[in-house]
């Protein structure tokens, strides 16, 4: 099977990476029969909390154990305790308590990936960028989407999730504040690339392959000129070579959407919790060019 592995970063906090990860993963394994691997990164947890409940997270990864953060400390400590087939949650529990979505799989996170970060850095760079690959390289090929979902910041974990990946996805809140974010993101991605790529196999060059405008409001000029700035400077990131010139924003930008809001309380990706709902239709609709991008035969 031939695999996309796409990590979902920026730095900023709260712009969407989680709710895109989960409603982009349901919605390609519902409507789109793809299976899809979600890996959640972030010490916070919340895509595993998103779709597990928090008891039901809390009990299987009890002590970081059945998460993520096994497969860092076994790399930090020389330990091999992280089992893949132990760790994984397959599909979505729903209200009435059946499981859903069977073709959505989660590795879950764990708060205990907070230790990882002070000492990861000790290891030495080419081990610590192929932790991923080498833990879950042969998993990720029995997944037609792997989606990263990467804690908002640019250290040792999220680089372990961009050295892993086909591509790098951003999403990105419009306003005039995140604008200069995104050019550090640009800037730092390419940084790594140059500094690292000895030590990458060849089809593995961290880039950015999309950006999705997420929280769009469409009330006042405010988000529309902001979206402005944001096409121009992503023409200009790529007249420099910063962005390649492949690398899209995808349509439709994800409105802002109470229901997207609370179907995260509910524990449920929005297609399922409100179908009918203009979050669930900004999310199929994104989801289609999201598979004409990563599955076009260029
Ligand atoms: N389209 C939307 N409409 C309304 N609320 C949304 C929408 N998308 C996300 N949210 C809400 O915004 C909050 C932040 O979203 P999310 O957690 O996905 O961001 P994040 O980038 O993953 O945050 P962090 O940086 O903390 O990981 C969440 O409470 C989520 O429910
Ligand atoms: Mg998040």
């Amino acid at each position: 099977m031939s695999s996309k592995v796409l990590a979902f970063i920026n730095f900023k906090g709260g712009v969407g990476k989680t709710a895109t990860v989960v409603n982009i993963g349901a919605t390609l394994a519902k409507l789109h029969e793809k299976k899809v691997l979600i890996v959640d990164l972030d010490p916070q947890s919340n895509s595993s909390i998103w779709l597990m409940r928090p008891d039901r997270w809390r009990e299987h990864v009890s002590k970081g154990r059945r998460s993520t953060f096994q497969i860092f400390d076994d790399a930090l400590h020389g330990k091999a305790r992280f089992d893949f087939d132990e760790t994984v949650v397959k599909g979505v529990v729903t209200w009435t308590g059946f499981t859903d979505l069977p073709r959505l799989h989660l590795l879950p996170a764990a708060v205990e990936l907070l230790r990882v970060e002070d000492r990861i850095h000790e290891l030495r760079a080419p081990v610590v960028y192929q932790i991923l690959d080498s833990a879950l390289g042969l998993h990720f090929k029995e997944y037609d989407y792997v989606l990263l979902d990467c804690p908002p910041n640019l250290y040792s974990t999220t680089k372990t999730a961009i050295f892993s990946a086909d591509g790098c996805v951003v999403p990105y809140v419009p306003d005039y504040l995140s604008l200069s974010g995104l050019m550090v993101l640009a800037e730092q991605i390419g940084e790594m690339r140059e500094k690292f790529a000895p030590y990458l196999p060849p089809r593995r060059k961290p880039n950015i392959a999309a950006v999705i405008v997420s929280h769009y409001r469409q009330a006042g000029n405010v988000f529309r000129l902001a979206v402005n700035e944001l096409e121009l400077s992503l023409s200009q990131l790529q007249a420099t070579g910063l962005l390649p010139d492949r690398a899209v924003l995808l349509q439709p930008y994800i409105r802002h959407c109470v229901r997207v809001a609370e179907s995260t309380s509910e524990h449920l990706p929005v297609i399922l919790y409100a179908p009918g709902s203009i979050g669930a239709q900004d999310y199929c609709d994104l989801t289609q060019r999201f598979v004409d991008l990563f599955e076009s035969k260029k």
